[in-house]
């Protein structure tokens, strides 16, 4: 049985016999990994530590703000780095799944080893988890934040790397964020992925396409927030499809629902949805996104599918 108390414990000594007199940078996103890894540190090394967010352009409505101000409350001393326009570059004229993850991650450790040389900091800490390393050791897909486990070496971006919870999934890190008395927001939120919007505008990815994913999403967490579900979001298809909107043709975009129930992301099963919840997300997504003319629910379980579509 894994005691969350006595994993707090432990990693507060590993980390301050780790960092010593040193300092560590924390990028966190938000979501439970990054956000227990900080608070973790935090709690080892206090005003050693400065948490970083940065703005990629790729998180979901409200989100920068967020997390700004979840960190503030925490008494974390923190830095906003916006980045937008760099990500965007970075991420122009790229199509391929794997080449859109590795371009993401290139640049943001690019971002992150900026900010950690201008504050002189030598420790990047991250919220790399036990499923991030099987994933992306098994070849399935590169996780952005899995280096060492595949041979780079992280000093090539110019720092150390701390990851206190590498050995844990997904349950455990729920119950060091209860433990740690993190607010439920924090401790029972929905998995994001790291690269965030970039994996659900399948093909090249656009601040307009961006838009889109980012409206449907929010209608889609909003619609079924009761649902209890492992993860529930949308994609934006590459290819477009025949609709009407205002009374004439529109060759427009297409969106597909993804509502999965799962325990640790390594399998997953699609969620038997009531009809009407789908109505209305499909009405809502078609009604309130211009551009959109066509509304999918995904019903394939992991495997044979993951539940990204990239
Ligand atoms: P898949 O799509 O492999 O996703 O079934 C499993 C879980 O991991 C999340 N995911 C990622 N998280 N960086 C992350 O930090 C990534 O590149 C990445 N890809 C997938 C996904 O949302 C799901 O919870």
């Amino acid at each position: 049985m894994f005691g969350a108390k006595k994993f707090v414990e432990n990693s507060m000594k590993d980390i301050r016999k780790i960092v010593g007199d040193r300092r560590v940078i924390s990028a966190c996103s938000g979501g439970v990994d990054s956000t227990v890894t900080t608070v973790l540190v935090h709690k080892a090394v206090g005003d050693k530590l400065v948490a970083v967010f940065i703005d990629d352009g790729l998180r979901r409505e409200g989100e920068p703000q967020f997390v700004v101000k979840t960190l503030k409350s925490l008494g974390i001393k923190t830095k906003f780095i916006d980045a937008k326009a760099e990500f965007f570059a970075a991420l122009k004229g790229k199509a391929d799944a794997e080449e859109k993850r590795k371009a993401f991650r290139d640049k943001f450790y690019k971002t992150l080893g900026k900010a950690a040389r201008e504050e002189q900091i030598e420790f990047i800490a991250q919220g790399t988890i036990k499923a991030d390393v099987i994933e992306t050791v098994g070849g399935i897909k590169s996780q952005h934040n899995v280096l060492e486990q595949i041979g780079i070496n992280p000093e090539v971006y110019g720092y150390k790397i701390l990851e206190p919870l590498k050995e844990l999934f997904k349950p455990d890190v729920r119950k060091v964020a209860r433990e740690l008395g993190l607010p439920k927001e924090i401790s029972e939120r929905m998995p994001f992925p790291g690269p965030a919007l970039s994996l659900r505008v399948l093909g090249e990815v656009t601040p307009e396409k961006i838009a889109v994913v980012r409206k449907a999403t929010e209608i889609v967490e909003e619609e079924t927030k009761k649902l209890g579900t492992f993860q529930n979001f949308a994609v934006l298809h590459n290819d477009k499809a025949t609709g009407i909107k205002k009374g004439k043709r529109v060759y427009g975009n297409i969106v597909t629902v993804r509502i999965v129930d799962s325990q640790d992301a390594v399998t997953a099963k699609a969620r038997q949805v009531p009809y009407e919840v789908l109505m209305r997300i499909s009405e809502r997504i078609t009604g309130e996104i211009p551009s959109v003319v066509r509304c999918l629910y995904d019903i394939t379980d992991k495997p044979p599918s993951t539940i990204e579509f990239e």
